[in-house]
């Protein structure tokens, strides 16, 4: 059964007239040349030609290094001049993730101040300026506004609402004394198992070119018009070029196969746009395309980029993304110049890596013409983000240090307003919207859960954890949203996160559904949701007779046929934001519901083929509204074979990871736990059979993660050792890193052999494990379960 928008909108069917009907799409202009604009208002000696012919070769690579907030100081800015500086998404000021925006702006001027101090030598002083992932609002900083992640607004199909969040994040950015963000992603995502879907507006390449130059224009302004790149816009970047949301099976930072026109006509597809808007920088991808990394691939940042689709902005490259291109290092890598970036992104290694350069510039390596070409890219995003003329530092600007604009009341509306356009209501039998004077329960941990609702890249990388509400001044949670509106409508609602406060009420409210995750940490091997919380609950209302309304929290379309037939509505919510008050003006009916599906909704678990037309059962354009009248489904098929094969305890077996695991080498994915990155070499080996088992060889001071669901007491490991450690190894699984040299030592040469970790040495023994080792050092892994039996247990080896 597949369901579509047809006929069911006031707008139309077909994409084209549900844009074009429903909401002006953005003014796409013939190509303009933003790097012209800007040059012409810095007065002769600042122009980033006259600044360049003043430098030394050190002074030009310093232009193109990015180091993480997390491993400079402002000594260094002042001693390198670094041309640009990023926060990671786990990097906050003074080492403080959580710190508050006093402190980034405190900050700002700090490295504003060490990177304008007079240089003796006469070569000229240019500021640095610092780029952040404000990808749905300032959300690293606590108090800023966080609107709904993209596919949220994807469901909105309103590019000038987009528009305008652009323009407000844009405002809290500068309030904080930043420049320049990592945002929009125009990820056209494909698979929904993969862990970024969220970032992705949409499966359609169209609306997701419509909404990324909707985006830009938010955030930086008109190119050509007054005000582009001026006070209250920042640098926006389109991101990441190109094939993020097409690798195999959605595995993050993956491989794109397939012939390339065709692979262009989806992926590349929002960049022309985005070019047109004036985006000011591009970020390459990590992802390779039919073997070939992006961050090397010269005919694709090169020819294409530059040469067909025109771009004059900065090609910034991902965290580490160079680092994985063949034959090169973290610390030295000239091929990713060579093939068109012109920034690196190299959070850590920063001082090797600007030493390789230098000296690869000077042995000639490295012409000096594709060298002048990238600062000189960098020079002209500053000139035209007026700092190259008589700016003055971040505080003392427009809306520095302005606080009542971080967060604003005006911010918030805005925020709140894309939430409620953004649910999508999947089923209604008719107990939508609710009626006034109704006594309601509100159930579910994801009810009063401000983290949970925000997603990752809130506050900190993955978002959750160990995120309270207390990290979001100023946010109201679903539940909050749902109390207000019940006074408003006569209405009594209680919250019963665990259901079953009041004997009788007449109808329950059941919020749930995906923790935060980011990047490859929410990679899926299918899209079964797993975490029966909801469904329970669901299940014991119907058993009480009380009509439910499912609301649930994900990044993505999953498969929920389960929760689509227990409850009477059910209402896809997204990632909504610190504004949880949107979803009650839908449920409450203040607001109509208008939101429709961007993306297919999964009928079956596994693969991931929604995307692709397979397996649908509610179509891109599908959501129900109140004036079209009640509509019950159908019975869902309840099948998924995953959710029987996989119960979350296996993390590794006969050559595979289980469904909801990951290995990882700091930023380097090992699909299937192969691959090498960062250090870590991992290889198929047999033991019982073909390649069902792993060597790991460690380099000096690497390290390798594995992330799974949480269950279980213990880790037991089957492993073998055929040569003892030369160095301290570590397991840490949360709590403190745990010294497991000597074990590791007397397995040696034993054959294979059961670890047991348990919380006896780990302590604390959450969902990742993690194996360090200082000097080079193998291993061979042939399983990794979680064990519920060795609660108790001791560590043995
Ligand atoms: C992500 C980018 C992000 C960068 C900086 C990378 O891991 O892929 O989207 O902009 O980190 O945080
Ligand atoms: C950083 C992120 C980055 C990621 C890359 C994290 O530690 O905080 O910004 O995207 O590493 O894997």
């Amino acid at each position: 059964m597949a369901r579509n928008g047809g006929g069911r909108w006031v707008c139309g069917a077909a994409l084209g007239a549900l844009l074009a009907g429903c909401n002006a799409a953005p003014e796409i202009r013939s190509a303009s040349a933003p790097a012209a604009t800007a040059a012409a208002t810095a007065t002769p000696a600042n122009t980033p030609e006259a600044l360049l012919a003043r430098m030394s070769v050190e002074s030009k690579v310093a232009q193109i290094i990015q180091p993480d907030i997390g491993s400079i100081t402002p000594d260094d800015v002042r001693r390198y001049r670094f041309g640009t500086i990023l926060n990671g998404g786990n990097s906050g000021p003074y080492g403080n993730d959580k710190a508050p925006a006093t402190d980034w702006l405190k900050l700002a001027d700090e490295y504003w101040e060490a990177s304008t101090a007079p240089l003796a030598n006469g070569e000229p002083v240019i500021p640095a300026i610092w780029a952040t992932d404000a990808v749905h609002g300032h959300a690293n900083v606590p108090g800023a506004t966080v609107f709904p992640h993209n596919i949220g607004l994807g469901a909105t199909f309103d590019p000038d609402l987009i528009r305008r969040i652009g323009a407000a994040t844009a405002v809290e950015i500068e309030v904080t004394g930043l420049d320049w963000t990592f945002a929009p992603t125009v990820a056209v995502a494909r698979d929904a198992r993969w862990g970024r879907t969220y970032e992705s507006y949409s499966a359609n390449p169209e609306l997701v070119t419509r909404y990324g130059a909707a985006m830009i224009e938010g955030l930086q302004g008109r190119p050509g018009q007054p005000g582009y790149l001026g006070p209250g816009k920042v640098a926006a970047t389109a991101k990441h070029y190109f094939g993020d949301g097409g690798t195999a099976q959605g595995v993050d930072q993956g491989d794109v196969n397939g012939d390339l026109k065709e692979l262009m006509a989806i992926h590349a597809a929002p960049y022309p746009a985005a070019i047109d808007a004036g985006v000011a920088s591009v970020m390459a991808s990590f992802n390779s395309i039919n073997g070939t990394k992006m961050h090397g691939n010269k005919p694709l940042l090169t020819d294409e980029l530059r040469g067909n689709l025109g771009f004059q902005g900065v090609v910034v490259g991902d965290w580490n993304g160079h680092g994985q291109i063949k034959g090169c290092t973290n610390s030295n890598c000239p091929q990713a110049l060579l093939a068109g970036l012109d920034v690196y992104m190299v959070p850590e290694d920063w001082k090797a890596l600007y030493n390789s350069l230098v000296a690869q510039v000077k042995d000639g390596t490295i012409p000096m013409a594709r060298l002048d070409e990238a600062v000189l890219r960098v020079l002209r995003m500053k000139a035209q983000l007026g700092i190259l003329d008589g700016e003055v530092k971040p505080s003392a600007r427009a809306n520095g240090g302005k606080w009542e604009l971080l967060g604003s009341p005006e911010h918030r509306a805005l925020a709140r307003e894309a939430v409620a356009k953004s649910q999508v209501i999947l089923k209604n039998a008719g107990v939508l919207p609710l009626k006034p004077g109704a006594r309601i329960e509100v159930a579910g941990s994801a009810a009063d859960n401000i983290p949970q609702q925000a997603g990752g890249w809130s506050v900190t990388w993955q978002g959750g954890g160990d995120l309270t509400a207390a990290d979001f001044p100023g946010a109201t949670s679903i539940w909050s949203g749902i109390a207000a509106a019940a006074k408003a409508a006569g209405s009594q609602a209680v919250l019963a996160p665990k259901g079953s406060a009041t004997s009788n009420p007449d109808i329950a409210i059941v919020v749930f559904g995906e923790p935060p995750y980011a990047e490859f940490v929410g990679d899926r091997k299918d899209l079964a949701f797993r975490d029966e919380e909801g469904l329970a609950l669901l299940k014991a209302y119907k058993a009480r007779g009380v009509p439910t309304v499912a609301v649930f929290l994900s990044g993505r379309p999953l498969w929920v046929n389960r929760e689509l037939n227990a409850a009477d509505a059910f209402v896809a919510a997204w990632l909504p934001g610190s504004e949880g008050a949107g979803v009650a003006d839908v449920l409450f009916g203040a607001v109509q519901p208008s939101g429709r599906l961007s993306f297919n909704w999964p009928g079956v678990c596994e693969g991931g083929g929604a995307q692709q037309g397979k397996d649908t059962l509610f179509g891109i354009g599908y959501g129900l509204r109140y004036d079209t009248g009640a509509d019950s489904l159908p019975a869902l098929s309840e099948t998924c074979n995953a959710l029987t094969h996989d119960t979350g305890a296996v993390w590794f077996a006969s050559g595979r990871l289980g469904a909801q695991v990951q290995a990882v080498a700091d930023n380097a994915l090992l699909p299937d736990l192969r691959g090498s990155g960062n250090g870590i070499v991992a290889t198929g080996v047999d033991r019982r059979a073909q390649e069902d088992a792993r060597r790991i060889a460690f380099g000096p001071g690497s390290r390798f993660s594995l992330t799974g669901p949480a269950s279980g007491a213990a880790f037991r490991i089957t492993y073998q050792v055929t040569s003892r450690p030369a160095g301290p190894v570590t397991a840490t699984a949360g709590g403190k890193p745990v010294d497991i040299t000597q074990g590791l030592s007397v397995a040696e040469g034993k054959g294979w052999r059961e670890m047991v970790l348990s919380a006896k040495c780990l302590g604390e023994n959450g969902g990742k494990l993690t194996f360090a080792s200082e000097a080079p050092f193998a291993f061979q892994i042939a399983e990794v379960t979680r064990d519920e039996a060795a609660a108790g247990a001791e560590c043995s080896f």
